[in-house]
């Protein structure tokens, strides 16, 4: 590996997936809050966050919470999601975009993913209401800043009755036909998290056009106080709400996302350009109907070049191989520069904790074949897109000239 690195120094200061660009309003907004004494769950900058992010995605109702997975929880419990029902999932997510389904007792069924936008596939969601017409809710995630076919989803998901969850996450700024994730749910969420395409350094918002909804959540997000003159509860509350510095810093981003938007294109572009001649390709999308935000560029290796990789739960083992490689040698060849790459998020069936949860493809019962894993045949969709794939370090604050670096070294792994 070192050999083959030669003559490429490494970066003095790391070149991240994708780390927090701050561009100085976040810091006059925080001191507003700060002088005033507004170091609280409300005030301005909160509301002004909630108004301007539902001009911007078009919904007519934000509310302003600690957390993208916050939001989740409660768009879960708004979906009416009850102990032991069953509720249909985006299978190649983060944890975060299921986990509050159990949060309720829900018991999550994955859906496999499709290649044309490495989200949840249409087709295998249909195959899923057909082994579980029970099923209360769909919990649909973007993944990497790319929308899935959420109007097929959508049109699934409600000839057999069930609320769409949108988990726009890594989405936000994405459109789909026009119109912007986190808008074609019956309840949506979208994360500040400090690794998406603005941040609050945390938070998240979920974001509704029912008055009803919204009252609720800002309720339940609040203790589920009512109103009364004491500490009055008659329903389960959460100490949820976004805090007033938090929605400082999302406050100064929001003028941003665009511009944020258009460097996470300029780098997916030139990765697209610089590795056009590997036996690779880029995370797809469906560029009649959508525009990304490019929150994450990543590559998938061509089946016929992969040098052999065998993945255990924890560890990883790989052959390199002339003309061949695979994401843990090209993530270990990253590190040696400096720069961070992540494997794809491993898929929600193949994680121990989910493991006993059912998973649908399109040809039907997708635990059939788990074998398939570990003598490298037949994979399922998203095993396979783990399998192969790789994160490529998609930081807007990396220069045109570490990224040539990153496509050299890149190069030299195969
Ligand atoms: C797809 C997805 N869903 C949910 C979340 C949870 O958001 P948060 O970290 O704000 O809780 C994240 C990211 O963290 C995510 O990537």
């Amino acid at each position: 590996m070192l050999r083959r690195l030669e003559g490429i120094v490494p970066f003095e200061q790391k070149v991240w997936l994708s780390s927090p660009t701050m561009h100085g309003d976040e810091l006059r907004y925080i001191t507003e809050a700060y002088e005033t004494n507004w170091m609280s769950t409300v005030g301005e900058n909160i509301n002004e966050v909630e108004r301007l992010i539902c001009e911007k995605v078009g919904c007519k109702h934000a509310v302003a919470l600690s957390s993208g997975t916050a939001a989740l929880h409660l768009a879960v419990k708004l979906a009416g999601v009850k102990p032991g029902d069953k509720v249909l999932c985006s299978d190649m997510t983060f944890d975060a975009t299921v986990n509050p389904v159990v949060y309720e007792g829900g018991v999550p069924v994955f859906v496999d993913t499709e290649r044309d936008t490495w989200n949840m596939d249409p087709v295998a969601l249909e195959r899923a209401f057909e082994s579980h017409p029970e099923a209360k809710a769909v919990v649909v995630a973007h993944l990497y800043g790319v929308s899935g076919k959420i109007d097929e989803i959508v049109a699934v998901a409600k000839a057999h009755g069930a609320v769409v969850v949108e988990d726009a996450a890594e989405s936000l700024g994405a459109t789909y036909k026009g119109k912007q994730t986190g808008t074609f749910g019956d309840i949506n969420c979208i994360s500040f998290n400090g690794n998406k395409i603005i941040t609050g350094s945390s938070g998240g918002m979920l974001l509704t056009d029912k008055k009803e909804a919204a009252d609720k959540v800002r309720k339940w997000s609040t203790q589920a106080r009512e109103a009364a003159p004491w500490y009055q509860h008659e329903e389960l509350g959460y100490n949820y709400r976004m805090s007033n510095v938090i929605a400082g810093v999302v406050r100064g981003q929001i003028p941003y996302l665009e511009e944020h938007i258009a460097q996470k294109k300029a780098i997916y572009e030139r990765y697209k350009e610089g590795l056009k001649n590997l036996p690779v390709s880029m995370n797809p999308y469906d560029s009649e109907n959508s525009e990304p935000n490019f929150w994450l560029s990543c590559l998938l290796i061509d089946e016929n070049a992969m040098c052999r990789q065998v993945r255990g739960e924890r560890d990883v083992l790989y052959v390199s191989e002339p003309g061949k490689s695979c994401p843990h040698e090209i993530l270990d060849a990253l590190a040696a520069i400096n720069a961070e790459g992540r494997p794809i998020w491993k898929p929600m069936h193949m994680q121990p904790i989910y493991r006993s949860n059912s998973f649908v493809t399109r040809n039907g019962d997708g635990r059939a074949r788990t074998n398939a894993y570990i003598e490298g045949e037949t994979l399922d969709v998203g095993m396979d897109i783990f399998q192969r794939g790789v994160c490529l370090p998609s930081d807007n604050k990396m220069t045109p000239e570490q990224q040539e670096a990153i496509i050299e070294v890149i190069k030299r792994c195969f």
